[in-house]
């Protein structure tokens, strides 16, 4: 019999993280939410188990290193390994902040969860990742983190402000390809991969997703489609890519 996939979604509680767990329950693969807030986190847990989906919950906030290590050890507990890290929590401090002024308690916010939570955690559960016959970390990224795109006038970000966040998605890129590196060196079967979810109507920023929807963002369900298509592949052999549903982003 084949190894059972298990997933753990970071920011899994709502939002596209909450989708993310959603359809990935659907096609039989074993999602652990991680949510920061536990009532948070079983709400939505039972909201799932009204549709008839059964996830399970590890309380988890990417920038305590305890309750990282926590969480890491409550998966080692119950499941012995991990199949797929979906690093999906993220936030933005500096939204419109222009960079000659931007604070610096802002931009470390910025780092704190976009950046170095998502390496603590992936440090974390690699041990566990190696484990499972073939591993996934998924890094849920943002075309806000590219380069090639800021400096395209054509492009939705080209126009956008928020270079906390965006050095941080960049980073956090950065970091994805030289992991998936790593893991290619060391003949482990781990793929990295970073995605762009598009501009997606979620809470996001603080807006609502009507709000969001109304300056054009997309429905959720196209936000999460490249990450649960990654997610769901059976070949495991696209590794150290930055891409959305339309193919390949410029870093
Ligand atoms: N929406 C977009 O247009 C868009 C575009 C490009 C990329 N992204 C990226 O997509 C990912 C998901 O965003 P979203 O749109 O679904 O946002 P969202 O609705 O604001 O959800 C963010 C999730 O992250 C969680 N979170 C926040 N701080 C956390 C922490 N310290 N530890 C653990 N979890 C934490 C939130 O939990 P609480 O409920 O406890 O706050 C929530 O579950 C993020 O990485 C974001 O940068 C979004």
């Amino acid at each position: 019999m084949s190894e059972e996939i298990v997933t753990l979604v970071t920011g899994g509680n709502r939002g596209m993280g909450l989708e993310i767990s959603r359809e990935l329950l659907q096609k039989g693969q074993r999602v652990i939410i991680g949510s920061r807030n536990l009532e948070k986190g079983q709400d939505t847990v039972n909201e799932l188990a009204q549709e008839g989906l059964k996830a399970d919950l590890v309380q988890l906030d990417v920038t305590d290193h305890n309750s990282v290590e926590s969480a890491a050890k409550s998966i080692q507990d119950k499941y012995g390994y991990l199949s797929v890290l979906i690093n999906n929590a993220g936030a933005v401090f500096d939204f419109r902040q222009e960079p000659s002024v931007v604070e610096m308690d802002r931009l470390h916010k910025d780092f704190e969860i976009n950046y170095f939570g998502l390496i603590d955690v992936t440090q974390q559960l690699m041990p566990l990742l190696q484990q499972s016959k073939q591993a996934k970390i998924i890094n849920i990224s943002s075309m806000m983190g590219s380069k090639t795109e800021a400096l395209n006038p054509e492009s939705q970000v080209y126009q956008a402000v928020a270079v906390g966040y965006q050095s941080a998605k960049a980073a956090a890129n950065m970091y994805t390809v030289q992991l998936a590196k790593e893991m290619q060196k060391k003949n482990l079967n781990i793929t990295v991969n970073a995605v762009d979810p598009g501009m997606v109507a979620t809470e996001f920023g603080g807006a609502t997703p009507d709000q969001a929807k109304a300056m054009g963002a997309k429905p959720i369900e196209e936000g999460v489609s490249r990450t649960v298509e990654l997610a769901t592949d059976e070949n495991n052999d696209v590794t150290a890519t930055f891409s959305n549903a339309d193919g390949p982003v410029g870093w």
